[in-house]
């Protein structure tokens, strides 16, 4: 399963507005791209969070639409009114269980917190059998409480279990063993789906996340672009396409039409004003670019050689030769083909030398470059 929160975590990437109808945008690219629940926003958190709730559950169909709340009951409340409308409902709420969570932002200790989420999860059930439960701050909590709280949260009737590594703190092993334990340990953990939701304080949330599907998780928690809190979430569209491309060790699917992920990045790109560095992986800019004449020459001969991706499976339209000063005969020869230019070696020869020094001065030859090379 597909759990989308670009419209909630990604949105709280600083200095990032969506207004009404971005949000409604980017929900209907979501859906139609196949997610399989849309975290809409936090309803209590404002009028404006509320109405864009409300107003993706009424009008996205075909997916589930989730609300954020925290293990409150006007939270609940709130959440389950904006969620009214939607064909498919659930209801994401939790607390923290690591021990500087508790001691320093809630102020509880861990009975009491246990007992608040057990609470907030019998709230919750008044309103929809789909409950998420968020175990915020996994990646730091310890072991034998968070198997305490899982039992008990899905004994009081939770069915996806959130398992957050909100500080981007834990590396893939260790991520692999949080879940794995938890699958292992918990009595009832059959009772519900588990769910990777990792943060990239260390440029690890793809990993860990991906670790944690190795480990038996079957939900993830995705943004698209990895926008989101600080370093951002776990980028949707590289655990999509590692599970693609390497479905020989995952043996899992997703139902992500992964045509529709570089125009979704772009969207989300374009509405939230994050640029996409030129190197990402999967929808940057770079992608599948080649300007080293070694990798032209290869890809040229047989794609295979530097690409592990058909580009066009993401939506973009081709591999791109990009010819700079370290291109060679090879990339120059195709960038001419594809102007229409053939030469007999001589000339060819000649224009590979003025090629060269153009090159020298430039960071790309660019095709109006190679037009006056050949003038
Ligand atoms: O990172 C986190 O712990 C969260 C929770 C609120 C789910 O975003
Ligand atoms: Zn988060």
């Amino acid at each position: 399963m597909v759990f989308d929160t670009t419209l909630r975590d990604g949105e709280q990437s600083p200095g990032v507005r969506l207004s009404l109808d971005d949000k409604l945008e980017i929900g209907r690219q979501l859906a139609a791209m196949g997610v399989d629940i849309i975290e809409a926003g936090f309803p209590i958190s404002s009028p404006g969070d509320f109405l864009s709730v409300q107003t993706l559950a009424r009008e996205i169909k075909g997916v589930t639409i989730c609300g954020l709340t925290r293990a409150r009951d006007g939270d609940i409340e709130a959440a389950a009114e904006a969620l009214k409308p939607a064909e498919r409902r659930r209801i994401h709420t939790g607390l923290g269980v690591s021990d500087n969570h508790l001691q320093h932002k809630l102020k509880m200790t861990r009975d009491q917190a246990l007992e608040v989420g057990i609470r907030a999860v019998k709230k919750a059930r008044e309103y929809t059998d789909d409950i998420e439960y968020f175990m915020e701050d996994s990646g730091r909590a310890d072991l034998d409480y968070v198997y305490r709280v899982v039992e008990g949260v899905i004994r009081a009737g939770a069915t996806v279990i959130n398992v957050p590594d909100t500080t981007g703190f834990t590396y893939p092993n260790e991520y692999y063993h949080l879940i794995k334990g938890i699958i292992e340990n918990v009595p009832n953990s059959d009772q519900a789906v588990f769910s990777c939701h990792c943060h990239n304080d260390l440029g690890m949330a793809t990993a860990n996340t991906l670790a944690g599907v190795m480990a038996g998780a079957r939900q993830v928690e995705v943004t698209m672009n990895g926008i989101g809190e600080r370093a951002g979430n776990t980028a949707l569209e590289e655990v999509v396409m590692a599970l693609h491309v390497r479905q020989d060790k995952f043996n899992v699917t997703t139902g992500i039409q992964t045509q529709q992920l570089l125009p979704a990045s772009r969207l989300v790109s374009r509405l939230t004003g994050m640029v996409v560095q030129r190197n990402k992986a999967i929808v940057g800019a770079n992608a599948y670019a080649h300007s080293s004449g070694i990798h032209q020459d290869g890809v040229l001969k047989e794609r295979s050689t530097y690409e592990i991706i058909d580009p066009t499976l993401v939506g973009a339209e081709k591999s791109e030769i990009i010819l700079t000063a370290r291109s060679g005969r090879h990339g120059l020869k195709f960038r001419l083909a594809e102007l229409g230019y053939n030469f007999e070696p001589a000339r060819f020869e000649e224009i590979y030398t003025e090629f060269c020094r153009v090159a020298d001065t430039k960071s790309e030859v660019t095709e109006s470059d190679l037009r006056s090379i050949v003038a």
